[in-house]
């Protein structure tokens, strides 16, 4: 039974928790790929909001095994945070298993990513702080932990007594800052070890036994594609790959036992932090678009950038991750505007532009080629079947997905579970941008 990636198409905040909610609904195991904490994932239900940072969106469907996969970064502290959360709230996490290659975040890398942030100046990335880049820089420079020598106290003290004098010297003479005491981090690691140790295992060998036993599988992405770390603007980026490929990697399944990559874009474009932004809002519409769609960050509060729909940089995504169909969330966000923009060329030094430059400057300066669609003016936020959606409301949506190329199947029009509303496929619409 192949398995469905679901994944961000823009640079985060997509409403991917949402979409994975729903589908897993029927799925069996839900893996999550990428990021950490830094990562925010809304649920809506009966029973309130959820806000998931590091537990697979999955979670509220008591049938379904949630995997935290080896392309994930733990903080073990905030991870039991979340755990306790769940509990609290009468959500079983007895299904939540952890792999034991995934990285460990420990207290000097957050404190190393302030002190990086900081030195960045004007310059900043405006990372979310929770020590996610420096945990990755380790991993890739060999001298990581993994959560197999966290639940290892021998290992654990070894490989901290090793790291924490490193690091304390990057962090007292680079960046004139505190340094960490060794055995306080020791002893608070080893008791957030004995905690997970029980859902601690191979998790790709899990991973790989459902699928051989024809269960239905979805790869869950953290952030969106024009943030990772190969393909997004860079450095304006994260430090993993919230790709379909990245997805494989970091779940431990093979590009060939995927048959769904279904990106989540929304109707408009939102970023966080730092980096280009080609159709930013610096105005009214702006503001409008940011407070109808609670576009606040999940994780950090902070208020997101907001701007209309980018048909370019969503066209790079759908083609570079072999997208085969496409959710569109917050569509009803949209419902006061008289006419919307969708960017679907750039300009840059008169010369107009089909592809992202890699240099940050240039992306700086292009300036995006607007098309003008009707707004419809309407309350959809009631709409369950397409039938039910204004005239202009499909034309906005049957041209997205003529710019991406990829099938809508999907349409978002608020933040409940019911609220998603599937869109017939048009296949006649696809590839011609
Ligand atoms: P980091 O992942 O904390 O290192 O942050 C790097 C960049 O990715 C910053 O611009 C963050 O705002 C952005 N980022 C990280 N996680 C998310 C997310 O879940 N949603 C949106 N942006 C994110």
């Amino acid at each position: 039974m192949p398995a469905t990636i679901i994944m961000g198409g823009q640079w985060g905040d997509e409403g991917k928790g949402k979409l994975t909610d729903a589908l897993a609904a029927t799925a069996h195991v839900v893996v999550r790929a990428n990021g950490g904490s830094n990562a925010g994932h809304t649920v809506t239900t009966s029973d309130g909001v959820f806000k998931l940072h590091l537990v697979p969106s999955g979670v509220l469907n008591p049938d379904c095994t949630c995997v935290i996969g080896a392309g994930v970064v733990i903080d073990p502290i905030a991870l039991l945070k979340e755990i306790d959360g769940l509990r609290e709230r009468g959500v079983a996490t007895s299904n939540l298993l952890i792999s034991d290659r995934a990285h460990v975040v420990l207290p000097y890398h957050p404190a190393l990513d302030r002190a990086e942030e900081s030195e960045r100046g004007d310059d900043g990335i405006g990372t979310t702080l929770r020590g996610n880049g420096p945990a990755y820089a380790d991993k890739v420079a060999r001298r990581g932990i993994r959560i197999a020598d966290l639940i290892d106290e021998e290992t654990l003290l070894r490989k901290l007594t090793r790291e924490v004098g490193s690091k304390n010297e990057t962090l007292t003479r680079i960046f004139g800052v505190e340094p960490l005491d060794a055995t306080e981090v020791y002893r608070t690691l080893v008791a957030a070890g004995s905690r997970l140790r029980d859902h601690v295992t191979a998790s790709e060998m899990v991973v790989q036994d459902a699928l051989d036993a024809g269960k239905t599988v979805l790869v869950e992405c953290a952030q969106g594609a024009m943030l990772d770390v190969d393909y997004g603007t860079y450095p304006f980026v994260t430090s993993s790959s919230p790709t379909a490929a990245g997805a494989c990697q970091g779940a431990g399944i093979a590009p060939t036992q995927i048959d769904r990559v279904v990106a989540v874009y929304k109707a408009y474009s939102t970023r966080v932090g730092g980096g280009p932004f080609p159709t930013e809002l610096m105005n009214e519409t702006g503001n409008t678009i940011r407070e109808r769609g609670r576009e606040y960050g999940t994780s950090t509060g902070r208020p997101r950038r907001t701007g209309w729909f980018d048909a370019v940089a969503g066209r790079y995504v759908a083609r570079l991750n072999g997208v085969t169909e496409i959710a569109l969330t917050l569509l009803d966000v949209l419902d006061t505007f008289d006419e919307i923009n969708v960017c679907t060329g750039y300009r840059l030094n008169e010369l107009s532009v089909r592809s992202l430059p890699a240099r940050e400057d240039l992306l700086g300066q292009v300036s995006p080629i607007f098309s003008t669609l009707a707004g419809w003016k309407r309350d959809i936020t009631a709409a369950r079947e397409i039938d039910d959606l204004p005239e202009a409301a499909v034309a906005y949506i049957r041209f997205i997905e003529s710019k991406l190329g990829a099938p809508i199947s999907l349409v978002g029009v608020g933040p409940s579970r019911e609220q998603l509303v599937p869109v017939t496929r048009d296949s006649a619409m696809l590839g011609a941008a």
